[in-house]
């Protein structure tokens, strides 16, 4: 049986940390952070996701603004917000929750925002900055991954690390940080032959594809870390990861659970992005 990762306890800890130096930048009379987020339209999921990266800013004592715009907006008038909010010298992070309506191009979007405030790490320059290994925003999913691995105390150099899934958000960029450890990597994806061979490699398996229980135990190298970034809805409305845990846990040393996994560490991720985002900002 394996190890779980916790991501919720350990995403604790992180917006603790967050939060313990908000109230330092506010005992010392400096000005709060503010991150702030916009939503268009009425997804659910998003409208979820939103909500608790609200939730968590105002747990650190940060400021956050909710921008909710309806559906049938126009991309210029999200892009001009969006200038608004760059030109804006209270707002540190800006952040527009994907997807976005068809009518609207994200990349426009995400070029649209300022570097300096990009809190997700999507604008060209941040995803320049990470594959020059330059001081950059990292993106927050694959910074929580990282985290989830450190915790485990394992050292990453010369380990196999197989990442499943080569999205710009996930995919890519958790290799990149993988690599920066001194893993060696494999990116699989949808055309890869063989998976299951693949993934028995990996000493540090990484599923980020969105299908639901891909992964499953016999693809499992015996005490390998596996951690899972699907998050998937069931017909039934459960949550399920792309990793089938029940198989899995039998064979993995260590393993995220789905919910409390990664979907926790993403948004306390995001919250150290902000406070990094403020703190380049001011000095
Ligand atoms: N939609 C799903 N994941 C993300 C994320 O990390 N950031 C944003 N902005 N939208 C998302």
């Amino acid at each position: 049986m394996s190890k779980i990762l916790d991501g919720k306890a350990l995403s604790a800890i992180v917006k603790d940390e967050v939060k313990a130096e908000v109230a330092e930048i506010v005992a010392r009379g400096g000005r709060v952070p503010c991150l702030c987020v916009i939503i268009v339209g009425e997804n659910p999921a998003s409208q979820v996701y939103v909500r608790n990266k609200v939730k968590a800013a105002e747990y650190t004592g940060m400021e956050s603004r909710l921008v909710a715009l309806p559906e049938g907006v126009s991309e210029d008038e999200l892009l001009a917000q969006i200038r608004a909010l760059n030109e804006d010298a209270s707002v540190d992070g800006i952040l527009v929750q994907l997807p976005l309506p068809k009518h609207i191009d994200e990349e426009k979007v995400i070029d649209a925002i300022s570097p300096a405030k990009d809190v997700d790490g999507f604008h060209p320059s941040n995803v320049a900055g990470l594959w020059l290994g330059k001081d950059c925003i990292l993106p927050c999913t694959p910074a929580g991954v990282m985290r989830l691995l450190d915790s485990t105390g394992v050292d990453l150099c010369g380990k196999t690390a197989v990442v499943v899934g080569r999205s710009n958000i996930v995919g890519k960029p958790v290799a990149k940080l993988l690599l920066d450890r001194n893993a060696t990597i494999v990116i699989a994806h949808s055309r890869t032959a063989d998976l299951s061979a693949v993934c028995r490699q990996a000493d540090v398996l990484v599923a980020a594809v969105g299908r639901a229980g891909l992964i499953t135990g016999d693809m499992v190298k015996p005490g390998a870390i596996v951690i899972d970034v699907g998050i998937n809805r069931l017909p039934d409305g459960r949550l399920c990861g792309d990793v089938d845990f029940a198989s899995c846990s039998e064979v993995a040393g260590w393993i995220t659970p789905v919910p409390g996994g990664v979907g926790p560490m993403t948004i306390a991720l995001l919250m150290k992005n902000t406070l990094r985002c403020y703190q380049k900002r001011i000095s």
